[in-house]
């Protein structure tokens, strides 16, 4: 473990995941209805400097230089507050978190701030915590977070079915996942940068209760982990994209089936859906997935993918690319002293 002092500054990057997390059994404490595996990318950091102040009675938080308000500053306050419990300490912290992706459009922003976030203020408040340990901990401030704590591919294990509570915890948080040779890239797709209309949270939560499509995807998704693991094991490339394609696409429908529908596909996104699909028939080994927002990431190897860009960029005016591989976990960068 690093230091323990006041300061601490973390990095995190983005997870996307190949099999997907949607769907909570327990809100307060973030435990999902279904297990999800993601690759943590080389690329989108976010940094997060923690400095507990013992005289300070509140947290002072800043995003890209500005107070962070509403929402976004509940729940770093709420995180904090975790981490105030268990460390016995009561004081407050400023925070200053700097992200190079757009927050909110579905591009996992989340994940990485809340995994750093995980990282810093247990050095700052001084609690030893191991990677499991750390995983858990983000995992209450965005569950995606949970993955990011580990670099390459990484599973997050929803923990027994039924389980709730302080027992449960312990059962949920990610860690990594052993694959083969298998070279990949996310080519990330933005078609639009813009904040999204419904939260994932509370996408979820109108998801899990009122889809009829909900029960039978979360079904097959249990299966599509299974057959996830093997295929990484084999390195093999085809079936992984294969099944991250229908489990995104599967997870999308549910979204759609819900009461009233979310809906976070836009016209640009199935366009990049449609020019993956011509990859694939040309040869080009690409595969789709999408999260809570309009932009696609492309999975595909690392030798196709800036010819992959450059496809799906023709294809969208105005649609960006950045080429992502296989990146490092959450670390402290300047550790508490
Ligand atoms: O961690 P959250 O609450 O932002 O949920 C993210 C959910 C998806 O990105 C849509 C899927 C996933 O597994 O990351």
């Amino acid at each position: 473990e690093r230091g323990t002092g006041p300061v601490a500054t973390a990095v995190a990057h983005p997870n996307i995941a190949l099999i997907k997390y949607w769907g909570k059994r327990d809100e307060h404490l973030v435990l999902p209805r279904t297990d999800s595996l993601s690759m943590t990318l080389d690329i989108l950091p976010t940094t997060t400097r923690v400095h507990r102040d013992p005289e300070a009675a509140h947290d002072t938080v800043t995003l890209n230089g500005r107070p962070a308000e509403g929402e976004a500053l509940r729940r770093v306050i709420a995180f904090l507050d975790l981490v105030r419990d268990r460390s016995g300490l009561p004081h407050g912290s400023v925070v200053a978190s700097e992200n190079t992706v757009a927050t909110g459009a579905g591009l996992a922003s989340s994940a990485s701030g809340f995994a750093a976030l995980a990282v810093a203020a247990a050095a700052s408040y001084g609690l030893a915590l191991d990677a499991t340990a750390l995983s858990r901990l983000a995992r209450r401030g965005s569950g995606s977070a949970c993955r990011s704590v580990f670099g390459g591919f990484a599973v997050w294990h929803a923990g027994p079915d039924s389980g709730t509570g302080a027992e449960a915890d312990l059962h949920s948080y990610a860690e990594p996942v052993p694959v083969g040779d298998l070279d990949p890239a996310l080519v990330v797709a933005v078609v639009d940068a813009g904040p999204k209309a419904v939260s994932s949270r509370a996408a979820m939560r109108r998801t899990v209760h009122t889809s009829p499509l909900y029960e039978p995807w979360a079904v097959s998704s249990r299966g599509d982990l299974t057959e996830m693991r093997a295929a990484l094991l084999a390195g093999d490339i085809e079936t992984v994209g294969d099944i991250a394609e229908r489990n995104a696409l599967g997870m999308h429908a549910t979204m759609l089936a819900a009461r009233p529908a979310v809906r976070y596909l836009a016209p640009a996104t199935l366009t990049v859906l449609d020019r993956v699909l011509g990859l694939r028939r040309d040869g080009t080994p690409a595969y789709a997935t999408m999260d809570a927002g309009p932009n696609v990431k492309v999975l595909c190897r690392r030798t196709d993918a800036d010819r992959v860009a450059e496809a799906v960029r023709d294809a969208v005016p105005g649609c960006t690319t950045r080429v992502a591989v296989p990146g490092p976990g959450a670390r402290l960068v300047d550790g508490a002293g």
